[in-house]
């Protein structure tokens, strides 16, 4: 954990948002994996963790704001848990550690809620995402299950997100970790990307890296040949030449900070004319969309600046036509590129989406689109100095969408259909990189990930 005025602070922080009532946070709790005895392996909650800094399952933590009071409440060990789990700090000593000094065991929380409840004072709690926090949260409050999720608090929504916003030194040296290790799993993937090989046994090793530098991996890795789908979790394909493999992969570090890297490498070490030239725009938009990226600038026009070298680089291949404004104001792009450019990125790899992605991605001066692709734009909103977020073009050829826009003649203005037909084959490009918002412009976290096609085959040459 970091040291204990990091919490103090956000604590703080968050009293100087909200001036009266109760804030409820629970932690996560063990889950059972297929029987209760075999657990997955615990992640604390992540706005517990970034107000209280624990990691232990069955924590809660309050916030008293009418009366300046912080509580942690968990339950100490019992000789049980010690013989199986060994000895641990009580829980008034491990709140010390992060600057709380009321404590008491869990029964104690619920006596609290349930006393400030009779007392008809307004208890505030964020987006549950668990069943158990449902249950907990339906239980402790008396609110039936199904109407827990809208009485969550939109002020505490909003006072958390504004302040989880904006990274401090202490988290962006946890990302920089982060991309570190993301840096050591897709140089592995890079040389482990031969023919012959199956996917499994590359998203298995750098697994097994990110658990062995830092922590689980900060979401299910995306390997596959298949790279034309988008969130493609089936890892077993056998490696062929003349395919591109999308490695879209990121590590937690020890105090769940994360990092999302997407590169995409062609199987056996050499990129053919047709993929280099593919390759070379998705890696165009990339650059582009980080040199724009710079406080007081929206993310959808960056989104858009990606769309547009998009579009101009596969005009210039044949494969759009037609004036490249016009392509761009239709949409015409999102034939290739059906996603949104990126998201923001912190302890949750998608940071806190959980509170609601129009919360943390939209704002009263930026709506969110309705249109086919657009729509998936996560973040749209002005970037602030301070904001970690994800850069992550891509082009792919979907056959299925392809099939369905050209029978619906959709975009035949811009679109050449014969020539994509050719490219029902080829799978998909994305090029990922964390990036930070400074006061001047950006910064690329962490060691630099070979993405040129130089780069990425002088990786290849040394196969695994
Ligand atoms: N790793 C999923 C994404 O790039 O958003
Ligand atoms: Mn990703
Ligand atoms: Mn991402």
């Amino acid at each position: 954990m970091f040291e204990k005025e990091v919490y103090i602070k956000r604590r703080s922080q968050l009293k100087s948002e909200i001036k009266s009532g109760i804030a409820l946070f629970l932690g996560n709790v063990d889950t059972a994996f297929n029987y209760p005895a075999n657990l997955y392996s615990f992640r604390q909650d992540s706005q517990f963790l970034y107000f209280f800094g624990l990691k232990n399952p069955g924590f809660a933590g309050i916030i008293d704001f009418d009366n300046n009071s912080e509580y942690i409440f968990g339950n100490d060990f019992d000789i049980d848990d010690v013989i199986w789990m060994g000895v641990q700090p009580k829980v008034s000593e491990l709140a010390a550690k992060v600057g709380v000094h009321k404590t008491g065991q869990y029964k104690d929380m619920i006596d609290l809620i349930l006393k400030a409840k009779n007392e008809s004072r307004k208890i505030d709690f964020l987006p549950a995402y668990r069943g158990e926090t449902i249950i907990e949260l339906s239980t402790l409050l008396g609110i039936s299950i199904n109407d827990v999720k809208k009485h969550a608090s939109e002020r505490l929504i909003k006072a958390v997100i504004k302040i989880k916003e904006i990274k401090s030194e202490e988290e962006i040296k946890e990302i920089e970790k982060a991309v570190d290790i993301a840096y050591e799993m897709h140089t592995t993937s890079m040389r482990m990307a031969t023919p012959g090989r199956i996917e499994q046994e590359i998203a298995g090793t750098i697994e097994g890296i990110s658990l062995a530098l830092g922590g689980p991996v900060s979401f299910p890795i995306i390997l596959s040949q298949d790279g034309q789908t988008l969130h493609n979790h089936h890892h077993d394909n056998i490696l062929e030449v003349g395919r591109m493999m999308v490695t879209d992969a990121g590590a937690e570090t020890q105090e769940c900070y994360s990092s999302d890297i997407t590169r995409t490498v062609p199987v056996g070490g050499k990129f053919n004319k047709r993929q280099a030239e593919i390759y070379q725009i998705v890696l165009d938009a990339n650059l582009a969309a980080i040199n724009a990226v710079e406080a007081g600038t929206k993310f959808k026009t960056i989104h858009f600046i990606a769309a547009k070298v998009i579009i101009e680089g596969l005009i210039k291949l044949g494969l759009m036509k037609g004036d490249s404004d016009k392509a761009l104001e239709a949409e015409a792009h999102t034939l290739f590129m059906p996603h949104g450019l990126g998201h923001m990125m912190g302890m949750d790899v998608h940071d806190m989406e959980g509170l609601g992605e129009n919360y943390v991605g939209y704002d009263e001066k930026t709506e969110r689109e309705t249109s086919f692709g657009t729509a998936y734009l996560r973040l749209g909103k002005e970037l602030k100095s301070g904001f970690v977020i994800t850069i992550e073009p891509g082009i792919y050829f979907i056959p299925e969408l392809i099939d369905k826009f050209r029978k619906e003649n959709k975009f035949n203005d811009f679109i050449n259909y014969d020539k994509v037909e050719t490219y029902k084959d080829f799978g998909g490009i994305r090029i990922e990189d964390d990036v930070l918002v400074t006061e001047n412009g950006f910064r690329v976290l962490g060691k630099p990930i070979p993405k040129t096609i130089e780069e990425v085959e002088a990786v290849m040459a040394n196969p695994l």
